[in-house]
């Protein structure tokens, strides 16, 4: 058996997890800063790096203690190098190399993109994973289609060439006066509107893998926005829920924006998987988590959908240490100067594995 203790700080959790054989979960830690960064509508990098050097030892002891696994019995460490927040990578990764010299363990360096692929991995299935693989990696800031033809082999099909799918519903929610983060917000209000209300654009539909939410945004904007007169135009971050329309039914716009969406996302993914011969389409990143993205993949789609269970769609560092086990079993261990790569693509470049 091998143990690989994954630790994440990318962005706003503080995560570690002790995974073995990079598919059984033994422990996942989740400390959430939600509410640091709720005033704030959005993460405030200085916030996030100050509660993460907080959180970090007690989030890895706890990680172990749930295991039942002591330091001695890890293999390896698995941290995310990137891409994210740069204060924020650094507490983990500073943390991982500590713990790999003083331990005498072997580091390894993970993608957070790759880490929410490999959320698949730990996900329970009854049919075994049949390569070539579709996914659809959607999160707060990045949206892409990627072929993966074998584990660590990822082909880039496309990518938003704006918004990521995350980031526009929690712009949209905050233009509706609902809380952040936006996704869970705006599918709860969505349940009581009627998505054919607006017929909000769908960019870039049946046309290449790329997509573009930027239009899709300013149209809500336009949808809610009182009409104003004089020249003093509301600055768009500072909408609050009364100073929607009067007429306007948030729960119609959130409908309808979240129906727009996940057509765009559906269409797209099917199609690539169609057009590049995958067997099976998966959904990742932290808006795997919609219900509706979720049920309309699998109508649509004629391969099998895999996405991961709720607890494993938002960031969690049993993904990082499941794709850390498949980078270490493939002999990879990184230096104990890695540095961060807050850019750091999935795939470099079309066809190469960064
Ligand atoms: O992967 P993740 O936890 O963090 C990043 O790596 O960015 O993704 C967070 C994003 C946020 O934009 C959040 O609004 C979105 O995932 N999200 C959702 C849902 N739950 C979270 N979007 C749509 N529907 C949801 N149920
Ligand atoms: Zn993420």
């Amino acid at each position: 058996m091998t143990l690989i203790l994954g630790i994440e700080t990318s962005c706003d959790e503080t995560a570690a997890a002790v995974v073995a054989d990079g598919v059984r979960m033994l422990s996942n830690v989740v400390a959430s800063q939600i509410d640091l960064h709720a005033q704030y509508g959005g993460v405030f990098p200085e916030v996030a790096s100050r509660a993460h050097v907080e959180a970090i030892y007690p989030v890895v002891e706890q990680a172990l203690a749930d295991a039942n696994v002591t330091l001695d019995e890890l293999d390896a460490v698995a941290v995310t190098r990137g891409p994210g927040l740069a204060g924020s990578l650094l507490v983990g990764v500073n943390f991982a190399k500590g713990l790999a010299l003083g331990r005498g363990l072997p580091l390894v360096g993970v993608n957070h993109l790759e880490g929410h692929v490999y959320s698949l991995w730990l996900t329970e299935r009854e049919v075994p994973i049949r390569f070539p693989v579709v996914c659809l990696i959607v999160s707060g800031g990045h949206s892409e289609i990627v072929r993966i033809a074998d584990h660590g082999d990822y082909t880039l099909l496309g990518r938003t060439i704006d918004d990521a799918a995350g980031e526009a519903f929690d712009k949209v929610a905050r233009l509706l006066g609902l809380p952040y983060p936006g996704g869970p917000a705006i599918q709860r209000v969505a349940e009581q509107g009627d998505p054919t209300a607006y017929n909000f654009p769908r960019a870039l539909r049946g046309e290449g893998y790329n997509f573009s939410f930027s239009g899709l945004k300013t149209a809500v904007l336009r949808a809610v926005q009182p009409p104003h007169h004089g020249k003093r135009q509301p600055k768009r971050e500072r909408m609050s829920a009364d100073q929607l329309r009067a007429d306007v039914n948030i729960a119609d716009v959130a409908a309808s924006f979240q129906a727009a969406v996940v057509d765009v996302l559906v269409e797209k993914t099917v199609r690539a998987a169609r057009e590049h011969g995958a067997n099976e389409i998966w959904i990742a990143g932290g808006v795997s988590a919609n219900g509706p993205l979720r049920a309309a993949m699998t109508a649509a789609a004629d391969v099998t959908v895999r996405y991961p269970p709720l607890k494993l769609c938002a960031d969690n560092a049993a993904m990082i240490a499941a794709a850390g086990y498949f980078r270490f079993v493939r002999g990879e261990r990184a230096a104990l100067d890695m540095d961060v790569r807050p850019n750091w693509p999935l795939v470099a470049r079309a066809g190469a594995t960064a």
